[in-house]
């Protein structure tokens, strides 16, 4: 899975590709969940009682239906977020959809919440063998729906029992529409119904997942939604829609912008939240983490953990483990 298998994949389109990497994980889940004990938890961190025995999380998107959790653990994840699930499954944009800026180190996608719904992913959770980590749940509303904020209750509701925590995604430039529930009063009408949808025995811990693009009063409202309604944390960030100096020819994509052109903007933004918050909600880090010295910059700026995704189509499927092995390393 290291730089040998990288090669094979680039010369797939990036979708074949992806789709690639997802059955070999499953493999390997299979094969490899004997080596439990390789997941590093020397540094675990505790959020909303949850404790992470890592801080390098996978960020959502990569396993949206939940095929291959137990070999992404596999591969040293502290965390592993599967989603964003829907209610009713959808197919997404047409492809193509996902594409790789080579040069920047970057991806651009629009797939557009493509994903066989919340119903058979959870199924496959229920199936797992027991985890090595934390799993997170990352939920959304169908494309065509006329009540989004009921399809995040019921995705809220339906992943409760089963996750260990859900993420509510309001930032996917895909779905038309989508990021305005970032605003309030929409924001506190949705976690309020969020938040409500997970009462029951087991109070699952509500993670919020922005946009980079937010300015610093969208950044200050979310925040204060996010508290009003006993979200647990905020993850920041999303992928951008505005484009920092690209050189790949498929710079001009319509789409979320990841990897290394989102580092500074994630950075930024995820200070901006950390100044909004006083300290008062949890932030996760994404965008751009690439290796042990951006995963320590983002600890130093505030995160209790860092996700990644981007990096792993450029440096492989090891980078987890080296982060969490150069962080140890520095202490
Ligand atoms: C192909 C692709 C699909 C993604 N799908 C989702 C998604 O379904 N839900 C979500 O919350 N984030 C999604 N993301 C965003 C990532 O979770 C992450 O926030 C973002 O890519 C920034 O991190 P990175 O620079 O390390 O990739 C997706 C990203 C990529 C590249």
């Amino acid at each position: 899975m290291g730089y040998p298998f990288q090669s094979v994949l680039f010369l797939l389109d990036a979708e074949r590709a992806h789709r690639l990497a997802i059955t070999s994980l499953k493999l390997w889940g299979a094969i490899g969940t004997p080596f439990a004990s390789i997941m590093d938890a020397s540094h675990p961190v505790e959020i909303a009682g949850l404790v992470f025995p890592n801080p390098i999380g996978l960020a959502a998107g990569l396993d949206k239906d939940a095929e291959a959790v137990a070999g992404l653990f596999g591969l040293g994840f502290g965390s592993v977020e599967v989603g964003t699930l829907t209610p009713r499954p959808q197919p997404g944009n047409r492809r193509p959809r996902l594409f790789r800026l080579v040069e920047d180190e970057a991806v651009i996608n629009r797939m557009g919440f493509n994903n066989g719904g919340i119903d058979s992913a959870l199924a496959r959770v229920a199936a797992l063998p027991k985890r090595r980590g934390v799993l997170g749940i990352n939920v959304g509303a169908n494309k065509d729906s006329d009540d989004r904020v009921g399809d995040y209750a019921l995705g809220v509701a339906k992943a409760a029992p089963l996750a260990d925590y859900i993420t509510i995604n309001v930032s996917s430039p895909n779905t038309p529409g989508l990021r305005d529930l970032q605003s309030r009063p929409a924001l506190d009408e949705l976690l309020a119904a969020a938040d409500a949808a997970r009462k029951g025995e087991k109070r699952t811990p509500l993670f919020l997942k922005i946009a980079p693009d937010l300015d610093r009063a969208g950044i200050e409202g979310a925040i204060r939604a996010a508290i009003d309604n006993h979200v647990d944390a905020l993850i920041v960030s999303n992928t951008t829609i505005s484009r920092p100096p690209l050189q790949s020819t498929h710079a001009a994509e319509t789409g979320g912008l990841s990897g290394a052109p989102l580092r500074e903007l994630a950075r930024a933004k995820l200070i901006e939240a950390r100044e909004a918050s006083g300290g008062a909600l949890p932030l996760i880090s994404a965008g751009g983490i690439d290796s042990p010295d951006e995963a320590r910059r983002r600890i130093d700026a505030g995160a209790r953990l860092v996700q990644i995704y981007s990096a792993l189509v450029y440096k492989g499927a090891g980078l987890p483990r080296r982060i969490v092995r150069g962080l140890n390393a520095r202490g």
